[in-house]
């Protein structure tokens, strides 16, 4: 069987390596891939973006069935289009894909539902927006409402820094139409953790908990990223918070969204904050898999994943019970030098080890040039270490990271530090 896995970063090499594991598998293509799909001899990259010229090729080339890993694609109909053509896609639709990609549209849908989220407001005038903040007083969160790659939030802990976000994404337009609506939203405190599932339109199917780490630096310093490494499971979501979970978001999300009138299909990620008194309440959904979440997660699935994509996509998710590996994966993203802000490419890549049952580098930002790999985006590799604890999954991921070698390069020390203490 073939498939075609859709993107280029670190979650999807993860996917594909997965997939590629299954004995089912004569080729999983991915499109367009980076350099680390390209060195492995199980994986056939495709220089293919255009969703109409991705479904030329799933017909061409006979793929049984295609996964989507951005948002973008999802956003733009990719589903739309390869449902419309009668081709097997696991994904949400663009109007299932709305959780994303408007932030106004999900805290409208969480409000009508019941679902635990921070209070807010959204806007487009600035005046309003900036008597809002003053009414509401520090800190307080200000969204893009539409796709800003991981850049369109503000944590705002002065009335300053709150204001000028304001007029960044209002007045200034720094976002273009994703930042031309804005929401405002009630800060939280406590602790974050992923919370993803499949579903395939009726049936839910949750995956391993993990942790994102999205500042730049250790101990949660510096700037915001995309995420600087994650973990997998992750300890605070006990068996009783996935019960609450499951119960008062996830169930209550997909079916929301049936009573929308949009039947819900693919990866389904909410972000929680859990506060200090164990209430869990959804920062955002995304309607994917999270980079780097997906690396740890990957890592952990014993399972044949096109077995349980194929259920995914015939609705057949009930019959599915997952097996994953008991140990811990941590995954330490090495980034390029000036990431987040200005990240600089064509550095040489060297020192990368062979993988072990103990640890596997996935690639993200990285091509191949005339045979050198080198850096080609701001989060360069992740680097994924299990192991029987927290803290020997790190010593795992961490000896194979002081042997990877590029100028520049910037990793977080600490990743899994919650799961330590
Ligand atoms: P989002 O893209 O909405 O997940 O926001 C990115 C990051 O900003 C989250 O992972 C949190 O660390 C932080 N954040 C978002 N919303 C809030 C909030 N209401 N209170 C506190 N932190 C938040
Ligand atoms: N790691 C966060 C995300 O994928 O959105």
């Amino acid at each position: 069987m073939k498939i075609l896995v859709v993107g280029s970063g670190g979650r999807e090499h993860a996917l594909s390596w997965k997939l590629a594991q299954s004995e089912r598998i004569q080729t999983v293509f991915v499109a367009p891939g980076n350099g680390g799909t390209a060195l492995d001899a199980r994986l056939v990259n495709v220089e293919i973006t255009d969703p109409a010229a991705l479904a030329d090729f799933v017909v061409a080339e006979n793929v049984a069935l295609t996964l989507v890993g951005p948002e973008a694609p999802l956003a733009a109909g990719i589903v739309n289009l390869f449902r419309a053509r009668g081709l097997k896609i696991f994904g949400p639709t663009r109007e299932a894909a709305q959780l994303e990609s408007s932030k106004d549209f999900a805290k409208a849908f969480m409000q009508r539902h019941g679902i635990p989220t921070a209070k807010y407001q959204s806007f487009s005038d600035a005046a309003q927006a900036h008597a809002y903040v003053d009414a509401n007083g520090a800190p307080i969160v200000i969204k893009a409402d539409g796709l800003a790659a991981g850049k369109g939030v503000v944590v705002a802990m002065t009335l300053d820094e709150a204001h000028a976000a304001v007029d960044h994404m209002l007045s200034d337009n720094a976002f273009g139409d994703a930042g031309a609506r804005i929401v405002i939203e009630e800060f939280l405190a406590g602790e974050e953790a992923s919370f993803i599932v499949m579903c395939d339109g009726k049936n839910v199917l949750p995956l391993a908990t993990s942790q994102d780490h999205k500042r730049l630096k250790d101990h949660d310093e510096g700037p915001n990223t995309g995420g600087m490494g994650a973990y997998s499971p992750a300890p605070i979501v006990t068996p009783s918070m996935h019960a609450r979970v499951m119960r008062e978001i996830i169930n209550p999300t997909i079916q929301g969204m049936a009573k929308d009138g949009i039947v819900f299909t693919g990866f389904l990620y909410a972000g929680l904050m859990i506060d200090s008194e164990g209430n869990p309440r959804t920062l955002e959904f995304n309607c994917r898999m999270g980079d780097p979440e997906t690396q740890p997660i990957m890592a952990r699935l014993k399972s044949d994943f096109v077995t349980v994509l194929e259920h995914a996509c015939n609705g057949t998710l009930d019959t599915v019970e997952l097996e994953w590996d008991r140990r811990t994966a941590v995954g330490v993203v090495m980034a390029a030098a000036g990431y987040p802000d200005s990240p600089r490419k064509g550095d040489v890549i060297d020192g990368i080890p062979a993988e072990t049952p103990e640890c596997v580098t996935f690639h993200a930002g990285t091509q191949l040039v005339s045979g050198s790999l080198q850096t080609n985006g701001g989060r360069v590799l992740c680097v994924v270490g299990l192991g029987d604890s927290v803290k020997m999954a790190q010593k795992q991921a961490y000896e194979t990271v002081e042997k990877v070698h590029f100028n520049g390069a910037q990793y977080r020390r600490d990743i899994g530090w919650r799961g330590v203490k």
